[in-house]
């Protein structure tokens, strides 16, 4: 059996991997602060690292933690940083020291977001944002630890906890229309379906960088009328421009408005594996959310 170190367990995709392994996995389970069961491990610390990763001995970690508030990595780079970027690379080094593999998870944002095609893995990055910056400061630590990685870049990632999908239905409750950004472009992306790839993947033993998130793309206020019809909401969703948002939400971070990408090194290594179009895994989510 795979002993697995998981931080972030209680996010939403550690929350998804743990269902995804459920029993075939031996986990250290961990979060930054303890709960029952749980083990506390605050991924910025080196030696709280080295010291879980000494005592476990997993075969592999999968990092799902991340400091993931993109309006907050503008006001505490510091913090962003130490999550984001300090904690992979501590994983990275205490991974090569005691020879088990890193999974990373990275993100749309560190791509400039101005493409007229859909990203792939060898396209340069150019964040724009705070926290796209230190993702990408991520990616480059671990690579330049060791070869023994995957970083999966995925996108508008909703599972188990707080997402721009439970933001609307709550927003539906006490209002009866809502203004969405319709000019920012990506691929809504289940994180059970990405726990999925995960798996996937690990078994495949590959390494290096992919791609990941659901086939097909949309923009903010498409999906967010997507959310409604199935939710049977009666809302009515204006669709508004990122520069009319930015000027009504003048603290927002800059968002990419093209993040669309291409898994396409998945699809180069397999045919045995997609990943959902996004409105078929929109509707398994909200079905198991009970709307
Ligand atoms: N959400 C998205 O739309 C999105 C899009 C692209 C990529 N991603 C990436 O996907 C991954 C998973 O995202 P998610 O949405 O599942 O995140 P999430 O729900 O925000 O969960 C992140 C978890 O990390 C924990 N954490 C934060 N700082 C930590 C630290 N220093 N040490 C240990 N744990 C720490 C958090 O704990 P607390 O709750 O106690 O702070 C939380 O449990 C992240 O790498 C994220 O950057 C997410």
């Amino acid at each position: 059996m795979k002993k697995i170190l998981l931080t972030g367990c209680n996010g939403q995709l550690g929350r998804a991997i743990r269902r995804e392994y459920g029993d075939a996995a031996d986990f250290m389970l961990t979060e930054l602060s303890a709960d029952d069961g749980i083990k506390a491990l605050d991924i910025s610390d080196a030696s709280q690292v080295r010291a879980a990763v000494e005592n476990f001995r997993p075969d592999v970690i999968i990092n799902c933690a991340a400091y993931t508030n993109v309006d907050g990595c503008e006001k505490n780079y510091d913090l962003a940083y130490s999550a984001n970027a300090t904690g992979p690379k501590n994983l990275a080094e205490a991974a090569s020291e005691f020879g088990c593999s890193l999974v990373h998870i990275s993100t749309d944002y560190v791509f400039r977001g101005d493409g007229t095609r859909p990203y792939v893995e060898t396209d340069e990055p150019d964040p724009i944002s705070a926290y796209g910056r230190t993702k990408l400061a991520a990616e480059n630590f671990i690579r330049d630890t060791f070869d023994d990685y995957l970083i999966l870049r995925t996108a508008w990632l909703y599972g188990e906890g707080k997402n721009f999908v439970r933001t609307m239905l709550n927003v539906a409750q006490n209002h009866d229309e809502v203004s969405v950004v319709c000019d920012q472009k990506g691929s809504p992306t289940s994180a059970v379906e990405l726990a999925a790839m995960i798996r996937f993947l690990q078994e495949k033993g590959a390494t290096g960088v992919f791609h990941a998130t659901c086939e097909g793309d949309t923009n903010w206020a498409d999906f967010t009328e997507e959310i409604y019809r199935l939710a049977k909401k009666d809302v009515r969703v204006n669709h508004v421009t990122s520069e009319q948002y930015a000027a009504a939400n003048p603290d927002a971070a800059k968002r990419p408005k093209y993040s669309i990408l291409e898994n396409a090194h998945l699809k180069e290594l397999t045919d045995e594996f997609t990943m959902a179009q996004w409105q078929d895994a929109i509707a398994v989510y909200m079905k198991e959310s009970g709307y």
